[in-house]
């Protein structure tokens, strides 16, 4: 088979897969990418003359792309995801399972000529500064050039990572077929995928990933979920440190102490906003540094701190919502050399999603290209579009991101979103206690009828994530922390509490650093703090409120918690942490039974003044 493209590798192994795969593949061709300029010009404009990306208009978004996907090939497909571990227990009551000796015929016989017609692209990234201690190199095959200009933008791709291989350097496989074989004289679709037969799959005794069928995001773009989370978890795990669906933030005062968190939040809770956000009036000569937006890989250094990077080098963010109010960081971010998928065209050739502007253009071509206007039914965007931006183009970027070293964690921040059990902001006793908080953490699904709405549990915000038991992932938590000397202290935060009248409470946005200056404060050893049954919180009087008006009543409204509510959802028959059973760490046993006593003994209404 004939290998083209200007990568160049003298690695034996990486030569000898990828022959080995394009054996069972069958492409027309294999292209070594080499992450050049010169390339990503050649893919994007081949992909042009093909249909799949339209150049937006080089004077509104210079160097910017926009695609449309299959309609049936839009998101993440959690129920099409396997963890492939030799047992079942190993993969846990949370993950989808296959045997990987079945899994892997399933795939050999799908991807057998997956890729005739079309050319294999051979796509070396990096997963953090090439070099760094805390960072992993992967190879994509994939036979999507969609695939291959995104992963330029998410990842360090192309030779320098070749170089960083050397002759035998270790690399993860990741395999990605978008499933849609050319038969000759076959005409191509702008979006080939294959929506019935999706299988994104994960080996985590051998460390590979397997993906077919699917061109879209977390399923095709193999460094982000797949590798940055659920491989690397285990790898994580086997070797003491941690990856984590977290964004990583620096957080400067005026007299220059600058203090590093990690945040973890499920989807829809506004991580992407939090980790660009704009300090307030009230905030003059603070700075807010963007390390990353949605995962931190953190290794402990000799001394016992906790140091993270951030593995990827691109924002994959949701575009619907994002506005110069809701985020002006990432709508600067998106200036130039963005991909955009899913979203609307104006007639200017420019993009537009849903909460862009309060008024929508009077006409657009809608994310499945026809003709839109404000009457019609359906969104213009999907709700899912998304931007491809790269992270250096973002206004509160902070070059400590490019640090090998990564930047130390002083505080673990875990949100959800919560409308009645859950204050502002609240400090886990100890470590221990701190893993349960976010063991347990969940966030609300759309109301039920009655009003109440249904809580999904999503642990630490790695339910679909984890590539192992996640009992076994709480046990790792509790011993990371152990082995440190001075672990960093764990936060609850909730930005979703609802008054009587179902009004949000508190601002959120840029007046969430108010509450992460009370963090930074107990980090540092000077807040202070009341103890209440539920982890240590702040008064009024501990959080700063120039340049806002937010009484003390809201306040007081907005931490105060009901005991009958907190022990019905936390401690109540479905209690989340029974479908763990025996692997459950007995520290949670421990802290439940700690929780309940102290639940029995508060006042029925816990409020910050008692
Ligand atoms: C994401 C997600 O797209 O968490 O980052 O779903
Ligand atoms: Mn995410």
């Amino acid at each position: 088979m004939e290998h083209t493209g200007p990568g160049q590798t003298k690695h034996p192994r990486l030569k000898a897969w990828v022959d080995d795969m394009a054996r069972l593949c069958k492409p027309a061709r294999i292209y070594w990418c080499d992450g050049s300029r010169g390339e990503w010009d050649r893919l994007c404009q081949q992909m042009v003359d093909d249909g799949t990306f339209l150049r937006l208009n080089p004077e509104k978004r210079p160097d910017s792309y926009l695609c449309r996907s299959d309609p049936l090939d839009v998101a993440r497909v959690e129920h099409r995801t396997f963890i492939c571990s030799n047992s079942r227990d190993d993969a846990g009551p949370t993950n989808n399972w296959a045997h990987p000796k079945e899994m892997k015929a399933t795939l050999t016989r799908l991807f057998d000529a997956s890729m005739q017609g079309r050319t294999l692209y051979v796509v070396p990234f990096s997963m953090g500064p090439i070099g760094s201690r805390i960072a992993h190199i992967g190879v994509q095959l994939t036979d999507s050039p969609y695939v291959a200009t995104n992963m330029r933008i998410m990842t360090r791709m192309g030779q320098a990572v070749l170089d960083a291989l050397g002759t035998e350097g270790e690399f993860i496989p990741c395999m990605h077929s978008v499933g849609a074989p050319l038969a000759p004289g076959q005409a191509d679709t702008s979006w080939p995928c294959n929506p019935e037969n999706r299988y994104i799959t994960h080996f985590p005794e051998t460390r590979e990933i397997w993906s077919y069928g699917s061109g879209y995001g977390g399923n095709a773009l193999l460094g982000k979920k797949c590798f940055a989370l659920r491989i690397a978890s285990v790898m994580a795990r086997d070797e003491g440190w941690l990856a984590e669906h977290m964004l990583i933030a620096g957080i400067e005062r005026p007299n220059g102490e600058k203090t590093y968190i990690g945040a973890a939040f499920p989807s829809a809770c506004g991580k992407t906003n939090l980790a660009m956000l704009v300090p307030p009036e009230g905030y003059e000569g603070w700075r807010f540094w963007t390390v990353g937006d949605d995962i931190a890989w953190i290794k402990p250094d000799d001394e016992g701190v906790l140091r993270a990077i951030n593995p990827e080098a691109g924002f994959f963010g949701v575009a619907p919502g994002t506005s110069d109010q809701s985020n002006p960081n990432a709508m600067a971010s998106l200036k130039a050399n963005c991909i955009f998928t899913n979203v609307a065209l104006t007639d200017d050739g420019d993009v537009w999603w849903e909460g862009m502007t309060d008024e929508a253009p009077a006409h657009l071509i809608d994310w499945k290209g026809r003709d839109w206007t404000p009457a019609s039914t359906e969104p213009a965007a999907h709700p899912n579009a998304r931007f491809t931006a790269p992270l250096k183009q973002c206004p509160s970027y902070d070059p400590a991101w490019e640090d090998p070293a990564g930047v130390p964690i002083s505080a673990f921040v875990f949100g959800g979103r919560m409308s009645h059990t859950t204050p502002l902001v609240y400090q886990a006793f100890n470590w221990g206690h701190g893993v349960y908080l976010a063991a347990t953490m969940g966030s609300e699904k759309t109301a039920a009828a009655d009003g109440q709405a249904a809580v999904r549990r999503d642990p630490m915000a790695m339910l679909p994530f984890c590539g192992y038991n996640m009992a076994d992932y709480f046990t790792h938590w509790l011993n990371v922390g152990r082995r440190l000397p001075n672990p960093p202290r764990i936060f609850r935060v909730n930005w979703f509490r609802k008054d009587a009248g179902g009004h949000f409470i508190w601002p959120g946005f840029g007046q969430n650093i108010r509450v992460l200056e009370w963090v930074l404060d107990r980090v540092h050893g000077r807040g202070s703090a009341i103890e209440s049954p539920f982890g240590w919180m702040p008064r009024y009087s501990d959080l700063r409120w120039n340049g806002i008006d937010f009484p003390e009543e809201r306040f007081t409204e907005i931490m105060s918690v009901d005991r009958e509510r907190v022990r019905q959802l936390e401690l109540g028959a479905d209690d989340p942490l029974d479908q763990f059973f025996d692997r459950l760490p007995k520290e949670f046993i421990y802290e439940r039974q700690l929780l309940r006593s102290r639940l029995w003994r508060s006042p029925a209404h816990w409020e910050p003044q008692r």
